[in-house]
Order: C-alpha cells, then structure tokens, then sequence
C-alpha cells in the first residue's frame, strides 16, 4: 500500500513523514507543490531522501495556480469577511487535486496532509477530495496522533533527529502558508489579538513608513477580466503576479492583520501581505467601473461575500460554486481595457482607467451643454414616482 502526502519541506510536515512510516509501515510518496512559495524546494527533496522516501514529487503548479483559482477568483473581486484576499484557501483545491491525481496514476488508496484539527485547512483539503474522487481515503495526522501541541511535535523531532528550523532570531518558527498570492502568519505572539504585530513577522513586503517617498505606477491591461500585461509588456499570469508582488513589496503594500472566524467555529488571528493580489483588486473594480453595466456589477457585488464564504470553507469543488463562476465569467466579456495604479507608502490607487468597450459616456455626464439627447425634465418625473411611497410614509408618520 502506497500514501501520498503533502509534503511542503517544513517542520510539521517532515515529522508526519517519520510518523506515517512508522505507524502505517507503507510506502509514503511525497508530493510538494510549487506555488511560488519563494523558497528553495530543493532542500524538500533532499530531506525526504534523507528521510527514506524514493518516490518525491516536485511539481511547478505556479501557471496552473494563477490562472485556473487566482484569476477566476478576482474576477468577483473576492474579499473574505471584507478584508482576506482568501491566499491560502484557494491554493487547498489546487493541492488537493494534484494529491488525487498521483494517487490515481500509482494506486495509492490514500492521501495525507499535516494540517492541525482546528483549522479550515483540513477542511478544504478533505472536501476537495471527496468532490474529486470519493474512492480516496484522506488522513489526517494531526486527528490521529498523541502530539497535542507545538511543543510536543518540537519534542518528537528532537527525538527522531529531525532538523527543527529556525526563524532569523533562532526561534521556532511561526504557522506560516506562503504562495505566489500570500503570505500569511499565525501563531505564537499573535494569538493575543492585543499584541501588536512585530515588524520582523513580514516577509514580503516593507513597512509603509519606510517605503520610498516617490510613487511608482503600474499600468495594468485586463482581457475579458483577467490581467494579461504590465506597462505595455504582455506577460503569463504567474509571471504578471510576481512581477505585481515586486512592485507591492517594494511599497508596502497588502498588508492585513486580521481576526478572522474559521468555518470550524473559532476565531483566530493572522497576518497576511498580498501585495500583487492588493493591486489587482484595485485595478480590476476600476476596469469593471467604467466597463459594466449597473445592474450587472451590482449583482455581483450581492453574490461575492457567498462566493467568497464557499471557497473560504473549503467548497471550491461544488455544484453552488460552479454555478456561481458560470455568472461571474459571464459578466466579464467586456472587462477589457488598462487601469493604472498608483503605489505610494502602502496604498494602491486607481488613478486612470481606458477601454474600448467603455460604457462610460462624458457626452452624457457632462455638467458642459451636450450634443446627446438627454431631457432634464425626464428626472423631474423620476423623482416624483420614487418619492410618491416618501410622501405617503412620511404623512403617515407625521400624523
Ligand atoms: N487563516 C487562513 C485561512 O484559513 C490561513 C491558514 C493557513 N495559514 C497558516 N499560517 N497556517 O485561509
Ligand atoms: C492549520 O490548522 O493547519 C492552519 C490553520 C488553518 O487551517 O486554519
């Protein structure tokens, strides 16, 4: 018998490696995506060698990440409870697919992740699976084991000599998840909501304070909602986003500190920085502002927070989000055009917006005598209607 495990190189993950060995005394095939993490995935390998492992998968999903759940995701300019970009939520289908995909190609009947038992990313994980392939059994270590805590796994890999990483100032390392999307931490200090955030936590993007005094823009060129260019140069979607995080680290911007509440019931609090995904809301509410229709962007303004909820509880795989993305991608046909965007000290400002499928018309806004046919005397009568039921309630009321 044969297991796949999720195997991101990291402290966690290595010692669920050991474990399943262990205690199951099959075969374990590694599998660690590559999301852009922004580090070396070589020493992942090198340590499930060292670990005993013949079979270790590295797989480049990078395009397959940006363009397939990043860019259908901001198409309904998805925020989660307002603020979370959703960075680590929409890369857990990703993973979960490709976990399904070897399992299929070498007859593995099981898959294993290390998220803890409190979390939404067991959740995620888990109900991808079973949307994908209900044959495949999932385990889920961190439900099985006697460890209870950080500090029990700490031991556990001090026993078995497993090398425990350390952070810049050699502590144990936060909960961090990182992709070419986000990069979020929690844990440690930050579980006192009170406590502010120590700046040596960010990873990928400068404090705004410290960002330089000159702002940069950016020019964004979007295709039927999607980004495909910067400043003029045509570019694939994992290579626009990284060169957007570049342009955001550098400013400070996407910073989030955020008390969230996990689908499992409890609320916690993490730091986030998303600086290209920060940009490419921006840019893509202001594409959409001069290219839909009212009703249209209204519409999916009522829809997002469910959107958004569905892939933060781990529903990516589902008839309903399905259903959702068929209105989403409709509503983008015309979201073509180029936005521009100021960066400056932590911000991302829309500052001009061009498309050859505008609905904006100056013609018809101007406050200058115009050539189109708009009767000023067609308001008076607008009014009068939408104000009738005012008038009734407010008599009512007074009397
Ligand atoms: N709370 C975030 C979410 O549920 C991030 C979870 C993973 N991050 C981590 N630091 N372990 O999407
Ligand atoms: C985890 O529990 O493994 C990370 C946090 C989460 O999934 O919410």
């Amino acid at each position: 018998d044969k297991i796949v495990l999720a195997y991101s190189g990291g402290l966690d993950t290595s010692i669920i490696l050991k474990w399943l060995q262990e205690t199951y005394g099959c075969e374990v095939v590694t599998f660690t995506a590559d999301l852009g993490q922004g580090e070396e995935l070589e020493p992942a390998r090198a340590k499930a060698a060292m670990l005993g492992v013949k079979d270790i998968r590295i797989v480049d999903l990078r395009e397959e990440f940006v363009r397939d759940f990043v860019f259908p995701m901001l198409r309904a300019n998805t925020l989660y409870e307002g603020q979370y970009l959703l960075g680590s939520s929409i890369a857990r289908p990703l993973i979960a697919k490709h976990l399904v995909a070897i399992a299929r190609q070498i007859g593995a009947d099981a898959v294993a992740h290390g998220s803890t038992g409190k979390g939404n990313d067991q959740v995620r994980f888990e109900l991808a699976v079973n949307a994908l392939d209900p044959s495949i059994k999932v385990i889920a270590l961190w439900r099985q084991w006697n460890i209870r805590s950080r500090m029990q796994l700490l031991e556990y890999a001090e026993m078995h000599r497993i090398p425990v990483p350390k952070d810049k100032r050699g502590e144990a390392p936060f909960s961090m998840d990182a992709n070419l999307l986000h990069t979020s931490t929690e844990g440690k200090i930050l579980e006192d909501p009170a406590e502010v955030a120590p700046e040596y936590i960010y990873q990928r993007t400068v404090d705004p304070v410290d960002a330089p005094d000159t702002p940069e823009t950016a020019t964004i060129g979007f295709e039927n909602g999607d980004p495909v260019s910067v400043n003029g140069k045509a570019m694939t979607p994992a290579a626009l986003l990284t060169e957007l995080n570049s342009f955001g680290g550098r400013h400070g911007v996407g910073r989030l500190d955020l008390v969230e509440n996990r689908f499992i019931g409890m609320k916690s609090r993490g730091v986030y920085e998303t600086p290209g995904g920060t940009i490419l809301l921006a840019a893509h509410r202001g594409i959409e502002s001069i290219t839909l229709d009212r009703a249209a962007a209204h519409l999916k303004d009522e829809i997002m927070p469910r959107y958004a909820e569905l892939i933060y509880n781990g529903f990516w795989f589902s008839p309903e989000r399905d259903m959702l993305q068929a209105l989403i991608d409709r509503s983008q046909d015309f979201v073509s055009g180029e936005v521009t965007v100021r960066l400056y000290k932590g911000s991302a400002t829309v500052i001009s917006r061009t498309s050859p499928c505008s609905l904006y018309s100056a013609d018809l806004v101007t406050f200058e005598e115009s050539a189109i046919a708009y009767d000023h005397h067609d308001a008076e009568g607008f009014i009068k209607l939408n104000g009738l039921r005012l008038r009734s309630w407010a008599a009512r009321n007074g009397r």
